[in-house]
């Protein structure tokens, strides 16, 4: 209890909403950009996606 103060909560909210968006690191070897995307269906087609989203758009259904 109290190990925090509102003033910690605030600064560590503006600290991670200022953080820019991560970003994706793709590599250079086309095969292996195949199988990125390949896995990338693969995650989307098992289900996976409902729950690891792979975007949060800054838009009202984003916020939801
Ligand atoms: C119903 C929602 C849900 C679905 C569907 C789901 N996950 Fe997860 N997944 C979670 C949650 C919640 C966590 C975080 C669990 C935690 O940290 O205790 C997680 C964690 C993970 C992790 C990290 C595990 C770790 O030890 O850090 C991996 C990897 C992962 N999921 C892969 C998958 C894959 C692959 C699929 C599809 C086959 C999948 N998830 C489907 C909810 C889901």
């Amino acid at each position: 209890m109290n190990e925090l103060t509102r003033a910690d909560i605030t600064a560590s909210v503006i600290f991670q909403a200022t953080l820019p968006p991560p970003g994706r690191v793709m590599p250079r070897d086309l095969d292996v950009q195949k199988a990125v995307h390949l896995g990338e269906d693969h995650f989307a087609a098992f289900g996976c996606a409902g729950c690891h989203v792979p975007r949060l758009p800054l838009d009202k259904n984003g916020w939801i």
